[in-house]
């Protein structure tokens, strides 16, 4: 079987099968199993796209039976899936394959006891000692993970053992500056080699995140003028309207530019701007992503405020509901200095995209969720359309990531009639009414794609340390420099007013979504 969406993909993946396995989770009674991986599993159970010698051990430092586990995710599968489990007999049967391992993370019985219990599901459920472990824990306990699954002979050396396989799939942030990326990625590759390691970006998992490059290289009208000489600048934003929620503690230690800037935000524009690989293989995707990343021209630091907004949300109200600002919610330091907004531009210095400025906004609890990608395109020569001697609306193509996912341009049209003005319209194709399905959940796609050893989907080691380079003097700036003015922003509002600044001055704007 095989998971792709792509004619040449299909062909490099057929020899692709979907073998027995146990996937060990790492923090399994923590937010994220409950809320995205075993939904997804479930989902993937129900579409029979896990294999039928399959089992998922939760491993964590509370006690716990396998029973009260199985419970446990049955009641999160029910409030988090996108398809309820409202069948019995199929909820039975994926529950069966459902295991709970209680041990610290740095306890070497713990792992020991492990080992016999994988061996022993093996054993009952032909699983053929094939492993995924997902690190689902706080990122200061991945290296100790990693050392002790390699000292208790979790880890199988790829050049030894030829029989079966083991992989682990690490969430983000891989490292927390370039600095300890980069110590990480030494520390991580001591014990396995890159192609054992999924360096997992949900985002990547995203259908519509996926569908940048088959818009951009299954079309052939696009290439043309997808370049300096026709586009005008490129926006990319990440809304959200929730604050940080409960995640207090976590988010005092990353920031907007950790979590969402570095990853998810590195990966649309590296997709959007990236040349046509030579294949859809995984290396030569990555290739081309990197060397965009390469390309990117490093913050200037005499030109920082020009080029670096940060921002914190103060109370204010969404949907006319009143909320309290980020230096009130849980766990978080009342004088905190902590950003959960980030404005910033950068430019990409190659022959495609010389002197195009790309704009990226990312923030918490702005007016609305939205995650687009908006291709503002020159003026037409201001020759013979003109409305009153002004130039007609820029066109501008817009890939709406979520939600409403779809993709819409902007042209000036004729309005029907005598006097010939002219009016921008909206050309849109929706997701939701072309196809009406709704799409499968990323951790969906990516923890297949893990199954069946496919690493297009994921961050490769040099992607995300390339990135690292280019976010890490950004914040030991603000290290340096602590803002004067947080919060800078109501919730519900579009972030602080020097973002706005920051595009007038060029004589442009952040679009309204
Ligand atoms: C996560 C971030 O990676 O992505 C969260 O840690 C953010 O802060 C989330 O809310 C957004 O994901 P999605 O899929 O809802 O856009």
């Amino acid at each position: 079987m095989t998971t792709s969406t792509l004619p040449s993909e299909e062909k490099a993946k057929t020899s692709k099968t979907i073998e027995p396995c146990i996937i060990v989770i790492f923090g399994a009674t923590g937010d994220l199993t409950s809320r995205k991986l075993f939904p997804a599993l479930y989902n993937l159970a129900r579409d029979k796209q896990l294999p039928s010698n399959f089992a998922c051990v939760g491993f964590a430092r509370r006690e716990k039976t396998h029973e009260a586990f199985r419970q446990e995710m049955h009641e999160a599968v029910n409030k988090f899936s996108r398809v309820k489990p409202t069948d019995e007999t199929l909820w039975k049967s994926f529950s069966n394959q459902i295991f709970y391992h209680q041990a610290n993370f740095d306890d070497d019985q713990g792992y020991d006891s492990l080992n016999q219990f994988l061996q022993k599901l093996d054993k009952e459920l032909g699983t053929s000692g094939n492993r995924i472990f997902y690190f689902s824990t706080p990122p200061s306990f991945f290296p100790t993970i990693v050392e002790k699954l390699s000292q208790h002979g979790l880890i199988y050396d790829v050049h030894k053992v030829k029989d079966k396989w083991s992989r682990i799939i690490i969430e983000k942030p891989f490292g927390h500056d370039l600095a300890s990326g980069i110590e990480l990625q030494k520390f991580v590759s001591k014990h396995l080699s890159e192609s054992q390691i999924y360096r997992i970006d949900h985002y990547l998992g995203k259908e519509t995140v996926q569908n940048i490059l088959v818009f951009r290289f299954a079309n052939s009208i696009f290439e043309a003028f997808w370049n300096n000489h026709y586009i005008d600048h490129i926006q990319i934003t990440v809304g959200e309207e929730i604050g940080i929620g409960t995640r207090g503690a976590f988010w005092e230690e990353a920031g907007m530019l950790r979590d969402i800037v570095q990853n998810h935000m590195m990966q649309l524009l590296s997709l959007t701007a990236m040349e046509p690989p030579s294949s859809l293989r995984p290396e030569s995707i990555h290739n081309e992503k990197v060397k965009v990343l390469q390309a990117i021209r490093p913050i200037d630091l005499s030109l920082f405020n020009q080029l670096v907004v940060r921002g914190q949300y103060g109370p204010g109200a969404i949907d006319g509901q009143g909320v309290i600002g980020y230096r009130q919610e849980k766990n978080v330091n009342p004088q905190s200095y902590v950003e959960t907004f980030v404005a910033l531009k950068f430019y990409i210095d190659n022959w495609r995209w010389a002197n195009v400025p790309f704009y990226l906004r990312a923030g918490k609890r702005l007016p609305k969720r939205a995650t687009e990608i908006a291709v503002t395109f020159k003026n037409a020569p201001g020759i013979l359309f003109t409305q009153e001697g002004r130039q007609n609306e820029k066109n501008v193509l817009v890939i709406r990531i979520q939600p409403d996912e779809g993709i819409a341009l902007r042209i000036n049209c004729k309005v029907p009639g005598p006097s010939s003005p002219v009016q921008p319209v909206k050309m849109d194709f929706k997701y939701s009414s072309y196809f009406g399905l709704a799409p499968p959940e990323a951790y969906e796609r990516l923890i297949c794609d893990c199954i069946l050893g496919d690493g297009t989907l994921f961050a490769r080691g040099d992607e995300v340390l390339t990135s690292w380079k280019l976010i890490s003097p950004i914040l030991e700036e603000w290290n340096r420099l602590p803002p004067k003015d947080f919060p800078n922003y109501a919730s519900g509002t579009w972030g602080p007013k020097a973002a706005d600044e920051m595009m007038a001055k060029e004589g442009r704007a952040w679009r309204s979504i």
